[in-house]
């Protein structure tokens, strides 16, 4: 044990780690985050997909204090994260495909939109009819929900409308001590938020978010393709179909985007973002950044939230980013997503 902090406002987990408040998921820590949930703390998780701010998903005053830390919406819904797809029982009606699907993608970034049961109390649903499950893929926090029995309700765990954190340490930099149990679970694997599939309206399927499980796998265990509308002009208002605030994932510098970075004029209060290594000559530059060595798409979806916010806090007066183009499929149509959505009009 480190006590590795002193302005720690509650009791520490008994091993500590190499920053404040970021623990190494010991079997010691997972008990000790496990019994803070129940107490009704907040503590982040790692998941495959980005790190998440989770509470005990049925316990209402818990689930609260999320909204307000982050400073999100009342009217925007938690996704609740499970240890089986058993449990979804009796937290919502399952239709069909729902055990297709989880047997195909579960555990996995695969987020299901169902008719939700009286257990699940209402700020998680923001008073909805629908609630959102999914198993996240991590294998820290598959044992924390084995731990704790309960389902956990976790949205990204950033400030609302900023870039979701993709390290322990971007957790920190976000919330430093008013977050203090952060459970270090490594870089995410995939690096951007969960596919939401929505299967509240029997034979009206809908994708309301793209993610790393493409529409091209759905398709697969429907036998139909499912459609997904691109949603685009950046706005404030709350989307009544919850999940789909337009303008969101921002970085706080400008972000514009473009087709081809690399023919604009260089201006070094500019940062250029290109998706792929551009040739040998672009290279070189300070102010030039790629999501991907070689176009790797996973690669480039890994790389998006973590290099945005590297940027962000290296002072330039502007980012300009390249986009994948409209009609992309598998996960390039996600980082497209982010990139719309991140986007400053
Ligand atoms: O990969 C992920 O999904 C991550 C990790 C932590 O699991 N979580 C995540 O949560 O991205 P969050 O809260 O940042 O995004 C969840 C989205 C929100 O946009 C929310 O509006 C939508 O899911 N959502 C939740 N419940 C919904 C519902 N009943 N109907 C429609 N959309 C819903
Ligand atoms: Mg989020």
């Amino acid at each position: 044990m480190t006590g590795n902090t002193q302005d720690f406002p509650g009791k520490a987990p008994p091993d500590g780690g190499a920053l404040p408040f970021i623990y190494p998921p010991t079997a010691a820590n997972i008990q000790f985050f496990s019994d803070a949930l129940l107490r009704r703390e907040l503590v982040a998780i790692p998941t495959e997909t980005v790190y998440g701010l989770a509470a005990n998903a049925l316990d209402a005053s818990a689930a609260g204090s999320i909204f307000e830390i982050k400073g999100r919406p009342l009217v925007d819904p938690l996704i609740l994260h499970l240890h089986r797809p058993e449990a979804a029982v009796q937290l919502a009606f399952l239709p069909e495909p729902f055990f297709r699907l989880a047997e195909a993608f579960w555990p996995g970034p695969l987020t299901l939109i169902l008719r939700k049961k009286p257990l699940v109390p209402d700020i998680i649903t923001a008073g909805k009819e629908t609630v959102a499950l999914r198993i996240p893929a991590h294998p820290v926090t598959q044992s924390l929900l084995e731990c704790v029995g309960c389902p956990l309700a976790a949205p990204s765990a950033n400030p609302f409308g900023y870039g979701s954190p993709t390290t322990a340490k971007h957790v920190a930099d976000s919330f430093g001590s008013r977050l203090p149990y952060i459970l270090d679970g490594g870089a995410c694997r995939i690096g951007l938020e969960s596919t939401i599939l929505d299967l509240s309206k029997p034979g009206q399927e809908s994708i309301l978010r793209p993610g790393a499980v493409p529409a091209e796998a759905l398709a697969k265990v429907f036998g139909h393709p499912v459609p997904y509308h691109e949603k685009r002009a950046p706005c404030a208002r709350p989307a009544t179909a919850p999940g789909m605030f337009s303008r969101h994932y921002s970085p706080r510098t400008t972000l514009q985007l473009v087709k081809e970075a690399g023919s604009l004029k260089t201006e070094s209060d500019t940062a250029r973002i290109f998706l792929k290594a551009p040739e040998t000559g672009q290279r070189n530059s300070p102010h030039h950044y790629w999501l991907s060595e070689r176009g790797d798409p996973l690669e480039m979806a890994q790389s998006l939230f973590s290099l945005l916010r590297r940027i962000d806090q290296a002072g330039y007066g502007r980012i300009v980013c390249e986009v994948p183009p409209a009609g992309e499929t598998g996960i390039l149509r996600a980082v497209r997503d982010r990139l719309l959505r991140a986007a400053s009009v």
